[in-house]
């Protein structure tokens, strides 16, 4: 059954459509562009997905150009991208042209970047085909590469015109990138939600073994909760997305100190939501009861395991370097209780010494 999230945010509010199938649909959802100009960045990989689409835009009488590229890390980057816009010149794509991004999240922020550069801007329709990017990175419009001394430090907010989460795409994942996106669905239920979480510690594991109805489910209240965040700070600059880092401070400490691609994206913030739980305990904020459940559903879940050479004073390194560091003091988004979170600038550094140290054995 299709689902539909909104997300208001005025003259670029948009549309997510959430299904089973949903691709075939598309044609429909994009009856309000005044052009049938596609250009497809497409990941090279995903070659059932890519026909889906070319053949559904084609149904809906689009002329269509498809980019196909090798996703990950390496794409977002200058080099990599500059001779994407040299295509879409040489193909003539002008400022009526629809850019459609069909992949994971590597695909959506290097293609949203260059929908938001190419012409000065042009619309973007995105396509996401991993569970983390159906959950979190297509829908907010944080687009941008990265450069060599950090991750995403070069970009642009640009929204996309539309997003469709069809869950069909979903199956051919990786247990691993699975679990990765899981991640961030249960950030949502701890930060925002007493009975999502409920609910998630329900059915994480159909959600893991694809079953299109929880995984819909599960997809529509995580982009509830993030169009409602993403309406009421656009630009995050009111402090009101910083919830949506739960988890994240240790979980780019982790990722950074193992060497980026060591653990998926969504395996760190799993380890950082174990760390920010424990964190809230010892700084007195969540009551004993509280921790002991979410730790005990945490860890039921499969996760590679702390590197055993890795000091707490490298995490700590990272972490100072996090951009939540402000006069001085970590600012670490912490809960109060199952589905209340808040940001606390006292956190000392015996404290996060303390939840280190109950993350337990570490193995190489
Ligand atoms: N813009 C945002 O708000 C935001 C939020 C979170 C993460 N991100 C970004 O998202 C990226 C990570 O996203 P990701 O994990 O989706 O990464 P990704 O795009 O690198 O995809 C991960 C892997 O899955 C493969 N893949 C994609 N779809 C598949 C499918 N249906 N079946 C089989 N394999 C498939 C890809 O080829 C790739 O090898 C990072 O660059 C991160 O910075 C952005
Ligand atoms: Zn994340």
């Amino acid at each position: 059954m299709k689902k539909t999230v909104p997300v208001a945010l005025g003259e670029r509010s948009y549309n997510i459509h959430i299904g089973k199938n949903q691709t075939r649909d598309l044609p429909r959802y994009l009856n309000a562009f005044p052009s049938r100009k596609a250009f497809i960045i497409a990941d090279k990989k995903l070659l059932t997905a890519r026909k889906q689409l070319l053949s559904s835009l084609k149904r809906g009488g689009w002329e269509t150009c498809e980019i196909a590229v090798r996703a990950g890390e390496s794409l977002k980057d200058f080099n990599s991208i500059y001779p994407i816009y040299g295509q879409l010149l040489t193909a003539k794509a002008d400022r009526d042209s629809v850019l459609f991004a069909l992949g994971g999240g590597s695909i959506g922020d290097a293609a949203g970047f260059i929908a938001a550069t190419y012409l000065r801007g042009i619309h973007w329709v995105g396509l996401p085909t991993t569970l983390l990017a159906q959950v979190d990175s297509a829908v907010g419009g944080k687009t941008g590469i990265n450069h060599k001394q950090g991750k995403n430090l070069i970009g642009s907010f640009h929204q996309p015109s539309l997003v469709v989460c069809d869950t069909e795409f979903l199956k051919t994942l990786s247990l691993r990138e699975m679990i990765s996106g899981l991640g961030e669905v249960i950030k949502y239920g701890l930060v925002f939600d007493r009975p999502f979480f409920a609910s998630i510690q329900k059915n994480w594991q159909l959600a893991l073994n694809s079953d299109p109805a929880v995984l819909a489910a599960f997809i529509q209240k995580s982009l509830q909760w993030k169009a409602r965040v993403v309406a009421r700070d656009e630009f995050d600059r009111k402090g009101i997305r910083e919830a949506l880092n739960f988890g994240h401070t240790f979980g780019h400490a982790l990722e950074a100190v193992t060497g980026f691609g060591h653990f998926q994206h969504g395996e760190a913030v799993i380890w950082g939501m174990r760390f920010a739980v424990s964190l809230s305990r010892i700084h007195g904020s969540l009551s004993e009861k509280d921790e002991k459940q979410i730790q005990a559903f945490l860890k039921q879940i499969k996760l590679r395991a702390l590197p055993v050479k890795v000091q707490f004073e490298e995490y700590l390194q990272h972490i100072a370097k996090d951009k939540k560091l402000r006069q001085g003091k970590v600012h670490f988004v912490l809960l109060k209780g199952i589905g209340k979170s808040y940001s606390d600038g006292g956190i000392t550094l015996a404290e996060l010494r303390a939840a280190f140290d109950s993350l337990g054995e570490k193995s190489s």
